[in-house]
């Protein structure tokens, strides 16, 4: 874990309600994998110095910057909104365990919702330099949340979208995408990260279609490295069953887990 002073490049609207920064931070650039994150310390006027846990969406070592995806939603992601061109924040990253590629050859489906489509857009780019075959399916309620073509440029070869409304693609839950990919290409790794019920519902449809799945769980984070035990979830134990699960801790056990290991709470 590096400890860096990193300075915003950009910091944009995207999408509705959606902010792309670009964060100076040659070290952590070095150093993040898809699935990590990066705790990110705003100064929000009246409750000061908050820290924020945000996943990493992409990296450039060579420019060395790291960018972040976030929505604007409470008073630190607010303050971050209104952060200056210039100016330095402290940030702590890289965090977590990171996605595990898959057998060469492998396709592979990732499956974004909300603020859970950032791991996917590094995951994906990093999949597919290396060869894979790599599909991308995003939920969002409305067109206006998604993102743009170009904003996804090199994630996937094939993408997919689904909205609540009906006002892009696909009028339903992303997970009737999942199915139909799952159905056409017989793909055998699935990664995803969302809102909880699209998670699980993305695991159960895995499941189904023999496909493993690996899911990065968000959940509330105070210290982001392990000593609150504020953001626990329910595992299997040591004899493999969910039933009577053990605990661990998402910021440093996670926030990546094998669909399979959940303890999912209905
Ligand atoms: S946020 Fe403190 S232990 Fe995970």
């Amino acid at each position: 874990m590096i400890d860096e002073t990193v300075r915003i490049l950009t910091n944009r609207e995207v999408a509705e309600d959606f902010y792309l920064a670009r964060l100076a931070a040659p070290h952590i650039a070095g150093e993040a994998l898809p699935g990590q994150f990066v705790n990110l310390k705003v100064n929000a006027g009246v409750t000061p110095f908050l820290r924020m846990p945000l996943s990493v969406c992409d990296v450039n070592p060579d420019a060395g910057y790291i960018d972040v995806l976030y929505q604007e939603a409470g008073p630190k992601t607010q303050a971050l909104c209104k952060q200056p061109i210039g100016e330095e924040l402290s940030c702590l990253g890289p965090l977590g365990h990171p996605f595990t590629h898959p057998d060469k050859g492998t396709d592979c489906v990732l499956v974004g919702g909300g603020i859970g489509v950032p791991p996917m857009i590094f995951l994906g780019r990093r999949l597919m330099r290396e060869g894979f075959d790599v599909a991308l399916l995003i939920g969002a309620r409305s067109a206006a949340k998604h993102l743009s073509d170009e904003l996804l440029e090199g994630t996937a070869l094939r993408i997919g979208r689904a909205t609540d409304d009906g006002s892009l693609g696909h009028c339903g839950l992303v997970t009737d995408l999942l199915r139909q990919e799952l159905e056409s290409t017989g793909s055998k790794a699935v990664y995803t990260c969302g809102p909880h019920a699209m998670i699980e519902a993305v695991a159960d449809v895995s499941r189904e279609f023999d496909a493993a799945c690996q899911v990065s769980l968000e959940e509330y984070m105070a210290c982001g490295i392990g000593i609150c035990v504020g953001c626990v979830v329910r595992v299997e134990n040591a004899d493999g069953k969910t039933e009577y699960g053990d605990y661990k801790r998402i910021c440093v056990d996670g926030p990546v887990f094998d669909a399979r290991e959940i303890c999912w709470e209905h």
